[in-house]
């Protein structure tokens, strides 16, 4: 690496895909841009005025011509849209046995939160090798999740949960930044990502102090605010047992469904009344301001390792390695 990098370090498997699109954008651009002025100095004097009685005689272009600077730029754009469509489409899809790590913005700073319990602030420590798939909400106002080294980037808002993923390539240590303008320390809202090799990334996992798997303060939480009194692990409680929902599609009163995923079971507890299983009554209050947007997460967790996890994976209450590629369903949790 010189000194002056026209382009960040590519340290993601999107990184090289991204890249070269761009190469290929600026490319086309040199080509026109080239072209165009090239073709104005050569026609203004190819074509300069002579004399001052010259009058220009009418011209008749060709519908060849006409048709042909059409179709080419037309080609080359739907070039762009679909291979960019593709990459957008890689990049928003994390891959069924990425392994999940939750973020929270908040002014001005990134927590991040490992299922295994680990957390940290302003650094986040992963595999290299293996995709990672964040899982980001906002304490306040909107943030951005940035590492340039990885193309990634994506908004975190306040009330909803965005995801992005990547997959380092190489071990190392690169910048992440807050992307979206978000009041006076923005600037200072920065940080460092640590792709490990897996072994290290094991150690690492495996040192520090260890509070209880994020499942675990979750199971925690869900006793201390009282939720296991009415969901019921066998279904006789108030409110719905959730042994086994993750991932599955829910009966709602009054019709519909709803995939039972990170982002219901977050609406479930901040507004309980959105959306009510089919058979019960709307009876739970909402835990709005009892619960920060990281114990949410610890509950989300929770109510996960209760049920089948689709494709992401073993299930995890107790579990020691994310890493490993478990294919769907290996851990049928069923009750
Ligand atoms: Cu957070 Cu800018």
């Amino acid at each position: 690496m010189g000194k002056l990098q026209l382009f960040p370090e590519q340290a993601s498997t999107l990184a090289p895909e991204v890249d070269h699109l761009l190469y290929f954008l600026v490319a086309v651009t040199i080509f026109f841009t080239v072209l165009i002025f090239g073709a104005i100095f050569y026609l203004a004097l190819r074509y300069r005025r002579r004399s001052n009685a010259e009058v220009p005689h009418t011209v008749h272009t060709g519908y060849t011509l006409e048709i042909l600077w059409s179709v080419i730029p037309f080609g080359l754009t739907m070039v762009m849209f679909a291979w960019g469509a593709s990459i957008f489409f890689t990049a928003s899809r994390p891959p069924s046995n990425a392994i999940n790590i939750y973020a929270v913005g908040k002014q001005w700073m990134w927590k991040l939160e490992h299922v295994e319990g680990q957390r940290e602030i302003n650094e986040l420590h992963i595999p290299v090798g293996t995709p990672v798939r964040l899982t980001m909400t906002s304490e306040d106002v909107i943030h951005s999740f940035f590492v340039p080294a990885f193309r990634t980037k994506q908004d975190v808002l306040p009330g909803r949960y965005t995801t992005t993923w990547f997959q380092p390539t190489k071990a190392g240590k690169y910048h992440l930044f807050c992307a979206e303008y978000c009041g006076t320390k923005h600037s200072g809202m920065i940080g460092w990502v640590y792709a490990m090799e897996p072994k290290d990334y094991q150690n690492w996992l495996s040192g520090g102090a260890s509070e209880g798997s994020m499942a675990e303060n979750g199971k925690k939480l869900f006793e201390q605010l009282a939720c296991s009194n009415c969901h019921k692990e066998d279904n006789s409680g108030r409110g719905p047992s959730l042994v086994g929902v993750y991932g599955k599609q829910v009966q709602l009163t009054g019709g519909g469904t709803v995939k039972a995923d990170e982002a219901y079971f977050r609406e479930s507890i901040l507004q309980p009344q959105a959306k009510v299983v089919s058979g019960f009554e709307p009876v739970m209050p909402t835990f709005q301001g009892l619960v920060s947007e990281e114990q949410v997460v610890q509950l989300v967790e929770y109510v996960k390792s209760l049920g089948p996890k689709p494709g992401t994976g073993p299930a995890d209450a107790g579990q020691q390695k994310p890493a490993t590629k478990n294919p769907a369903g290996s851990t049928p949790a069923n009750r």
